[in-house]
């Protein structure tokens, strides 16, 4: 990998624009301050810092360059983050190579490819034909076959056990991936549609029976440690390029209405699966766009699911809109119907959620009790008061005033009160958690802490031939020398992307990072430390002899021993 070049780019481009372009910031002091895209918080607990080019959170720790940051954010890997960053500053990276990290995943994902090979080998054989003429009847045909990779599982002939088998995979591995249940094949007689993960491997497989006699409809991969159905998005990974384009994501139901949208050349689409949102589905949508549309399924679980869902994604900050479909139909059965004008025209006259939220709240209210009119009346307010554009909130208020012959100035008066309710919970920047550590650890990091910053103190720690007390603190300290003495000087931004394959100096330095420690240090100060390290040197040789003396029965060795600890402890004071 060439680090010159990485650090060439990294110099030419400023980490709070490329951050700032994704995340709010605001600027306090002289860094910038944004809600961490990395755990659930809404609190602007992630600092960039300009001058370090650098970002930390102070709750979740996440720390990194403008590298790991697209990397983290965007689930791209270094060559893709540089050759982004490289567009952006005209610097050609086509030559540069990086090789792909292995995983102990890499034999799971490689039977799901021979899977997902054979099962397409099966649906062009003449043992597909039935399932073919269903596909085709439902209008999916041979290039949304290929595009979507679709196949057949075959009936209970056990092949693709025995094919695995016959590959080095025993019975064990294939139970536990899911692709076999004891002996058997767990998919029998079904069209197999591949499921991916988020960045477009496939992981599992819903099997959709094509007769009548089945149970049921689809069968899914069980949970395995790659296939984590509220982890993943279905087409996540083409709608990542797709969002960017159209400033949009369009969150379906089922993988077929994803199938259906991409023929009529709708790509910015992604699908549930049938389950209901999760945190980290929320936190990928996020890292989509911040327009999220919701087309479910247009049936009652279906309006009540875009409600749920919505409400989650509102209170996450996302430009929530929501599309009912009539009739029953789903985005499938609406564009076979209505055809692709038509469908368009749903998506662009898409309701803001809470405009479709306030519609709904009417629904089931009788409006002849006054009682029921005037709870809907502050149900109506404490909506208003969410959202952000005061011209839209007039807009409701006058509606509402209206409808039913209020006087504006009473609505307002409610909204204003309750508006004041809400200020009062005020954003504040949370003071950085402070762990506790032990003065031996902490004068350890510090020291790595002001090697980062400071390029005479790496001088200072060669000479002073410090001893770091673990593996990792020893081999993050000899990283930072290796790094200062091929370059002459030191920079953190840069020094990250020469560490990014190493994961445990990366958390090292991500939690020393983490820390506030002053920015300089002096020489006095320095040595104190040093001091500390020493200390902590002799005691544990102190320790180290203590125990060697108690196994040790020669009285005279014992007492030897016995000296040198003493001497030891002298000079400790
Ligand atoms: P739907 O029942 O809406 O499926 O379930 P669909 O997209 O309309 O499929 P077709 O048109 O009948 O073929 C939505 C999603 O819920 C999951 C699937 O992931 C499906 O895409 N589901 C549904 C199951 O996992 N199992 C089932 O039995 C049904
Ligand atoms: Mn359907």
């Amino acid at each position: 990998m060439n680090h010159d070049l990485a650090n060439e780019i990294r110099s030419k481009v400023d980490i709070v624009d490329i951050i700032g372009e994704r995340i709010p910031l605001i600027a306090k002091g002289k860094n910038f301050f944004g809600v961490c895209p990395f755990h659930d918080d809404t609190n602007p607990s992630m600092c960039v810092s300009r001058e370090k080019q650098i970002y930390t959170c102070f709750s979740c720790h996440a720390t990194g360059n403008v590298y790991t940051f697209l990397m983290n954010y965007e689930h791209i890997d270094f060559k893709e983050a540089l050759k982004y960053l490289g567009d952006k500053v005209g610097i050609d990276t086509g030559s540069i190579r990086v090789s792909k990290k292995t995983t102990k995943y890499d034999k799971l994902y490689d039977a799901y490819k021979l899977a997902l090979k054979y099962y397409q080998n099966n649906l062009n054989s003449s043992a597909g034909k039935k399932a073919k003429k269903y596909l085709n009847d439902r209008q999916i045909d041979e290039s949304i076959i290929k595009e979507f990779e679709i196949g057949l599982s075959m009936e209970t002939k056990n092949d693709l056990v025995k094919l695995l088998s016959s590959k080095d995979y025993d019975l064990t591995t294939l139970n536990k991936i899911g692709l076999a249940s004891d002996n058997h094949d767990v998919y029998n007689d079904r069209i197999m549609f591949p499921l991916y993960d988020i960045t477009g491997r496939v992981v599992g497989f819903s099997g959709r029976r094509y007769d009548d006699i089945k149970d049921n409809k689809y069968v899914n991969t069980k949970e395995t440690d790659i296939f984590k159905k509220g982890e993943l998005l279905y087409h996540y990974h083409i709608a990542r390029e797709e969002a960017r384009l159209n400033k949009s994501v369009i969150l379906m139901e089922g993988f077929m209405d994803v199938i259906r949208a991409s023929t009529i050349g709708i790509k910015n689409t992604v699908a549930l699966m049938g389950t209901a949102l999760t945190k980290e589905q929320i936190s990928l949508l996020k890292r989509l766009s911040n327009n999220i549309i919701l087309c479910l399924d247009g049936d009652e679980p279906g309006v009540n699911a875009a409600l749920a869902n919505g409400e989650l994604l509102f209170n996450s900050g996302i430009e929530v809109k929501v599309v009912e479909l009539p009739d029953n139909d789903d985005p499938d059965s609406f564009i076979l119907k209505h055809g692709k004008e038509r469908f368009l025209g749903f998506i662009n006259n898409a309701l803001n959620y809470t405009d479709f939220k306030m519609r709904k709240l009417r629904d089931k209210v009788n409006f002849k009790s006054d009682e029921e009119k005037v709870n809907y009346i502050n149900k109506v307010i404490e909506e208003t008061v969410k959202l952000t554009d005061p011209i839209r909130r007039e807009v409701v208020l006058k509606r509402l005033a209206k409808e039913f012959d209020i006087g504006y100035n009473t609505l307002e008066m409610r909204m204003n009160s309750l508006l004041k309710s809400e200020d009062k919970k005020e954003v504040v920047i949370p003071k950085k958690e402070t762990t506790k550590k032990d003065k031996y650890t902490k004068a350890f990091e510090q020291i790595i802490y002001f090697m980062l910053n400071n390029d005479w103190v790496i001088t200072k720690v060669e000479e002073g031939k410090l001893i770091f007390p673990t593996n990792i603190m020893r081999n993050t300290c000899s990283e930072i020398i290796h790094y200062y003495n091929k370059y002459g000087s030191i920079n953190v931004a840069d020094f990250y992307t020469s560490i990014q394959d190493k994961e445990d100096i990366m958390l090292l330095i991500n939690s020393i990072l983490a820390e506030e420690y002053n920015e300089t240090i002096s020489e006095e100060e320095l040595e104190d430390y040093f001091k500390v390290v020493r200390e902590f040197a002799t005691k544990e040789e102190i320790k180290r002899l203590t125990n060697l003396m108690k196994k040790e029965i020669d009285p005279l060795e014992q007492a030897k021993i016995a000296e040198k600890i003493r001497k030891l402890k002298l000079g400790d004071k």
